[in-house]
């Protein structure tokens, strides 16, 4: 079968080199491609970053060869009884985005695209930013105003331009792909590409090659749900595959000053957010909010909020034992620890430290 797009809306098929980002419809395409039964055999021992599991994605070429900057193979750490870390910040650029980057700087590669916009809270872009420089696409990344200095730093660093838009990260994006649309530029964004989520599975088959199982409770900040996405989907893949035999709890992590998704039933909910330090899942209109909402995961699951008053406690808490992460990071904690708190939790659990403590230094 040749590997494509096709658009859950309509039912659309699209080749892997459209250069439009979405359907005519309006609908945001997904990848049409089944990976063959998950195996340990298929995965390749000798490299040691995301495409050792390339047997499960749909790479069609080399060209990851010229794209990889040895990401992924981050450490799953025992932390506390019953709770392991992900180090996922032990990244080329600090952050899980790398993952996903890796994966669509190899489609831009594959379909011979020379320059890319995208637009990014400040982690997708310093990613996208850094697999354009080693692949030689040019790159243009739109953050919005308040993004971390630092952020903006390292991607002007890989050579790329930085627009800091006016407006909220919302605005931001729709400014993004306004001038993708009108001048023709190959949009080469987190959300929308599906090839970035075949790079965000491998956070569980690597997790699930580290420990031989996964873990009974995870907890995953979700903005845009890049991350949740991927996950679920290796998940189900691991499940069809009948190398687990449980779905784990998914705990979908919003902050409790931006919460689309947080009672919304079908689609994300109608708010406004507001200030927080958890910068990185300050997202209101989730694009994928229905397909986040909707049945794609057979498993349970719930969504949390992240108390804003505890974050900086959180941070600091992990930081004295070592471990030094983004704000938006140590929400997630706050909010596992807000939960615990509540009430215990049934078997072990483990959450991904997405982003290093330095980015978010102001
Ligand atoms: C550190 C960190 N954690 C979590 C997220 C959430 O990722 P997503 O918006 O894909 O759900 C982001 C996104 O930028 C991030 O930078
Ligand atoms: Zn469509």
């Amino acid at each position: 079968m040749l590997i494509g797009f096709i658009c859950p809306d309509c039912g659309a098929k699209a080749p892997l080199n459209i250069l439009d980002y979405k359907c005519a419809c309006g609908g945001l395409f997904v990848l049409d491609y089944t990976p063959p039964a998950y195996s340990a055999d298929l995965i390749d021992p000798t490299e040691w970053n995301i495409f050792r599991y390339r047997a499960f994605m749909p790479l069609e070429n080399e060209f990851w060869r010229d794209v990889t900057l040895g990401e992924g193979m981050t450490a799953t750490l025992p932390y506390q009884e019953g709770l392991y870390l992900k180090l996922d910040y032990a990244m080329p650029t600090l952050s899980f985005k790398d993952r996903g980057a890796a994966a669509l700087i190899w489609l831009c590669k594959t379909i011979g695209i020379s320059r890319v916009l995208q637009d990014s809270s400040g982690n997708a872009g310093n990613s996208v930013a850094a697999y354009c420089a080693r692949a030689g696409i040019d790159c243009e990344i739109y953050v919005p105003k308040g993004t971390s200095p630092k952020k903006i730093a390292m991607i002007e660093a890989h050579g790329a331009s930085c627009t800091v838009f006016d407006g909220s990260r919302d605005q931001t994006a729709d400014a993004c792909r306004q001038k993708a649309a009108q001048e023709g530029i190959y949009y080469a964004n987190h959300v929308y590409n599906p090839l970035f989520y075949e790079g965000t599975k491998t956070f569980i088959y690597e997790v699930f090659e580290q420990l031989g199982r996964i873990p009974d409770n995870l907890f995953i900040p979700v903005g845009n749900g890049t991350l949740l996405l991927g996950c679920q989907q290796a998940l189900m893949h691991l499940y069809s595959s009948k190398v687990i035999n449980r779905l784990p709890k998914l705990y979908i992590v919003q902050s409790e000053r931006c919460a689309p998704l947080y009672g919304a039933q079908g689609s994300p909910r109608d708010i406004t957010p507001e200030e927080t330090y958890a910068e990185g899942i300050a997202i209101g209109k989730p694009m994928r909010g229905r397909q986040i909402l909707g049945g794609g995961y057979a498993g349970p699951r719930g969504v949390i909020l992240a108390p804003e008053a505890d974050i900086l406690s959180a941070r600091q808490a992990l930081a004295r034992d070592g471990l030094f992460v983004e704000h938006t990071t140590a929400a997630t904690y706050a909010a596992y620890q807000a939960l615990v708190r509540r009430s215990p939790l049934e078997g072990d659990a483990l959450i991904p430290l997405c982003g290093a403590g330095l980015k978010s230094e102001k």
